[in-house]
């Protein structure tokens, strides 16, 4: 949620701060500016709207820009004041000389603001973020040390925050520091970086420091001193990233999120390698470090996440009670926060995040690290905050996911459940799984088929993007799976899409239905099938216009249904991880026709780093 990124070298620093900014876009993409120093003067270039805006604006001015081998970068997701030029980072203070950008919430601003008001500060923008320029600026007329300014300024400042801080009396100096908000050093020769995230920094380097909270940095173009909040010098793990170059490339796809939706079958069989390798040897899950006398013994999971890892959570939740005997709540890291939990020392709590920087979600493991709990992250950015906290981590690998709408990161982080599940089974002795780690290790073949099929479901996407409304019905453990075919068609095509429970649907959402109302009923073989059937008929028999999603064969299917998603024959056990790959499909085409931003939907971002 907003991207920071800083350059200070010997080489012009406006190409490396865009490139950064391109990197970071997933972050947020309402607005962009950066602030670089020309001829000795700090200057700011800010655009509305898309990245590219920022980008014609600097063309147009290159020769002056590219001058500058200093610069910070933001691209913005709004929280306070709309997305305009007033609003977009960097901001300055009254004498203009600096610059600053942030990524977090200022949460005592109105405070901050109303004494630097009655100091004589002019406030230009609707930011919180323009408290901390201001506040930065005043201490540094006092101290006429820019590290300093910013150290006494953010021991007035409550709330989340990445800084980057530049100012023009002190050339050749960016000041960055951090307090629940991301931040990475990298280390380059004659010239260093920080930004938000390594996607910004790895094609320039892959030496770099992960900054902890309250460290403020300095940066020249030949060294990086840390100190902390209390001004002592501080020495912090300097370490290679595990990354390769990543060209951002749409390999061929017209969007990022059709290509990661191809790359689920190898996505399967990643996740897979090296813990399931054979069906009669025991899964191998290293990463769990928990007692195996404690796992026997756990009678307590709790599972904090939100969005669409919350949908993979909940399918894990079914997995842990149906195979290993033990109670499992889930819950929306934003609410487990704000109640009282009946979490202690004997309750594993397993925190489930793409991003890793999930705020809600970090503050919860928080929460129950503190009560002495043993936290389990499941995230596909093992270098993340979260990742930080664990005891457990379990990478699901799914490599980058560049679209806001997740898709192989849900992929990956269900069977990571599916080897959790079957590992504490194994542990605890209970339950032959054996067929189904055959299934598991056959289940890229089946949505390879899936995606081999998609002009079918790219008929059906055609036949319903004129809906305004749609609703997903499914039981059990596919559940999970309605809501989150729910979630991906509201991301993408602002179309108003529900899941339910299908036995909920005579409760009160039957009201709805008419002939105007799609409804998606996911119908895979099993103990629920023949209820879910039942639900289908009365809701046609509501006129509602039918959509199947089934493994079933049955001919029948075709008088009830106006149009029908095949997949392959699948268990029960195990279809939300071939379900959901149609779904994502339907919600892709659909915003296609649609004409919508698949990749950047308004209003999201992908790491959602405020409460
Ligand atoms: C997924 O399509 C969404 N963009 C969103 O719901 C996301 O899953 C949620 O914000 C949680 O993010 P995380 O997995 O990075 O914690």
């Amino acid at each position: 949620m907003c991207g920071i990124v800083g350059y200070i070298g010997r080489n012009s620093a406006v190409d490396i701060l865009l490139d950064g900014l391109t990197s970071l876009e997933y972050r947020g993409y309402d607005s962009s500016g950066i602030a670089v120093n020309i001829d000795g003067k700090v200057q700011l270039y800010k655009a509305a709207g898309k990245l590219q805006n920022l980008k014609d604006i600097v063309e147009k001015n290159y020769a002056e820009i590219s001058k500058s081998t200093i610069g910070i970068g933001h691209i913005r997701w709004a929280t306070h004041g709309a997305p305009t030029v007033e609003n977009a980072h960097p901001h300055s203070c009254n004498c203009g000389k600096l610059a600053v950008v942030h990524n977090g919430i200022i949460e005592n601003f109105k405070e901050l603001k109303e004494k630097l008001e009655k100091q004589g500060c002019t406030f230009r923008s609707q930011t919180d973020t323009e408290t901390v320029a201001h506040l930065v600026a005043s201490k540094f007329s006092q101290t006429h040390d820019l590290t300093e300014a910013v150290r006494l300024a953010t021991k007035e400042i409550e709330g989340a925050y990445a800084l980057c801080v530049i100012h023009q009396d002190v050339k050749d100096t960016i000041v960055a520091t951090r307090r629940n908000a991301p931040l990475v050093v990298g280390f380059g020769d004659g010239e260093n970086f920080v930004a938000s995230d390594v996607p910004a920094l790895i094609q320039y380097t892959k030496k770099a420091m992960y900054l902890d909270d309250n460290q403020i940095v300095t940066l020249t173009p030949d060294s990086v001193k840390l100190i902390d909040i209390d001004n002592n010098p501080v020495v912090q793990k300097v370490e290679m990233l595990p990354w390769e170059p990543v060209a951002l490339s749409k390999m061929g796809y017209k969007h990022f999120m059709l290509k990661e939706i191809h790359e689920q079958p190898d996505v399967v069989r990643n996740v897979l390698s090296g813990k399931l390798r054979a069906i009669d040897e025991p899964i191998v899950l290293k990463e769990v470090t928990l007692d195996r006398e404690k796992l026997k013994d756990l009678n307590r999971i709790q599972i904090v996440a939100c969005g669409t890892s919350l949908h993979a959570a909940m399918v894990g939740k079914y997995l842990i009670e149906d195979f290993c005997g033990i109670s499992v709540d889930v819950e929306p890291s934003s609410e487990y926060i704000y109640r009282k939990t009946i979490t202690d020392k004997n309750t594993l709590v397993i925190g489930v995040s793409q991003s890793g920087e999930t705020a809600d979600t970090i503050t919860a493991v928080r929460q129950a690290k503190s009560k002495g709990s043993h936290i389990l992250i499941v995230t596909n950015r093992p270098d993340s905050t979260m990742a930080r906290e664990a005891d457990s981590l379990i990478p699901v690998n799914a490599g980058i996911e560049v679209s806001v709408a997740a898709t192989k990161s849900y992929m990956a982080q269900l069977i990571s459940f599916y080897l959790l599940a079957i590992y504490i089974a194994e542990v605890k002795g209970v339950n032959d799984l054996r067929d189904l780690k055959h299934e598991l290790i056959i289940l890229p073949q089946k949505i390879e088929k899936v995606l081999a099929h998609k002009e079918d479901i790219q008929q059906c996407a055609r036949k319903f993007s004129g809906s305004k409304d749609f609703i997903f019905i499914a039981r059990g453990i596919n559940f999970p799976t309605a809501l989150e075919g729910a979630l991906k068609l509201k991301e993408i095509s602002y179309i108003n899409a529900t899941g339910y429970t299908a036995g909920e649907l005579k409760h009160g959402p039957i009201a709805m239905l008419d002939e105007s109302m799609p409804v998606l009923s996911i119908l895979m073989s099993g103990k629920v099938y023949d209820k879910i059937l039942s639900n289908s008929e009365e809701a046609k028999a509501r006129n509602a216009r039918m959509i199947a999603l089934t493994d079933s064969t049955d001919p029948k299917l075709n008088e009830l249904f106006d149009c029908i998603i095949r997949v392959p024959e699948i268990s029960e056990i195990l279809s939300p991880a071939l379900a959901v790959v149609p779904l994502q499909l339907l919600a892709y085409y659909i915003a296609e026709f649609l004409g919508k931003d698949v990749d950047q939907p308004r209003n999201l971002a992908k790491s959602v780093t405020v409460e």
